[in-house]
């Protein structure tokens, strides 16, 4: 052993280190918004008022559905991808998909007998049967994986957005791996389709084929975030549940998403052309 003098106990406070450098976020104790902003958050689902018990499984059984629906989607193209490193990250995608699933039955299944049939029914549900059109429509050609992954899975990333920091503890903790999981979906959708439009055939596909599969996929994401006046959705912002309406959520994509398509080459349509739920 040494026979040095130990340092001097630090009076201060250590400095805040940033998450990369290995440092920790408080988490946040207080609900942030609505109409009970300020008091303690709900930790358990036995906590909870009855109409947010019921809103929260809602919520839950659609997101995990959409979880599901996307396996079946991707699996066809787990081993016809176009390049080995899209077959992996195909691989990835499945993967991460059922993580969230599993992450959103976990929150169900906290809500005992009920929670747990709504789970029973969510694994039951075939292709064709999900919740929202986006996800009852199979991915017919490379470019529909691209367009799917760079729209469809955005507006995913919006609504678990607007999870984070909720007023129900489980479901805002669940909230920062699947947002970091999902940025790697949107990004390579984005590069399937810029690679489409600027390497061609030296790729896969073309730039028409992936404008194509754009014009397809884009009303189906657009109708995703529910009817502008939704009485739920006002209520899940008063809970502290989510903290848009659907209505300024769409317009936020919309901005984001314009210049992205523009800046490689392709044209974002019109959004009110063949939409269903406005
Ligand atoms: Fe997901
Ligand atoms: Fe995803």
């Amino acid at each position: 052993m040494s026979g040095g003098p130990n340092p001097p106990a630090s009076t201060q406070p250590p400095a805040s280190k940033s998450l990369k450098d290995g440092g920790t976020v408080a988490p946040v104790r207080e609900i942030l918004w609505g109409t009970s902003a300020g008091v303690r958050k709900y930790e358990s689902a036995d906590e909870l008022p009855p109409e947010m018990a019921d809103l929260i499984m809602k919520l839950m059984v659609v997101q995990s559905d959409t979880e599901f629906a996307s396996i079946q989607q991707h699996r066809p193209w787990l081993d016809s991808a176009p390049t080995l490193e899209d077959r992996w990250v195909q691989a990835r995608i499945v993967a991460d998909e059922a993580r969230h699933a599993l992450q959103g039955c976990r929150i169900l299944r906290d809500f005992g007998e009920e929670g747990q049939k709504r789970i029973d029914g969510l694994l039951r549900t075939q292709e064709g049967q999900h919740k929202l059109d986006a996800f009852n429509i199979p991915f017919d050609s490379w470019a529909d994986v691209g367009a799917f992954t760079c729209l469809v899975d955005r507006v995913g990333v919006y609504q678990l957005r607007a999870f984070q920091e909720c007023s129900y503890g489980p479901l805002a903790r669940a909230m920062p791996l699947m947002l970091s999981e999902e940025q790697l979906h949107l990004n390579f959708g984005y590069n399937i389709l810029r690679r489409m439009v600027r390497e061609g055939e030296r790729y896969y596909g073309s730039r028409e084929e992936a404008q194509r599969a754009v014009n397809k996929w884009f009303p189906r994401a657009l109708d995703m975030f529910g009817h502008s006046n939704s009485r739920t959705s006002r209520m899940a912002i008063d809970l502290g549940v989510k903290r848009w309406t659907n209505e300024e959520a769409r317009a936020r994509y919309l901005a984001e998403v314009r210049p992205l398509l523009e800046g490689i080459g392709l044209s974002m349509p019109d959004p009110m052309t063949d939409r269903r739920i406005l």
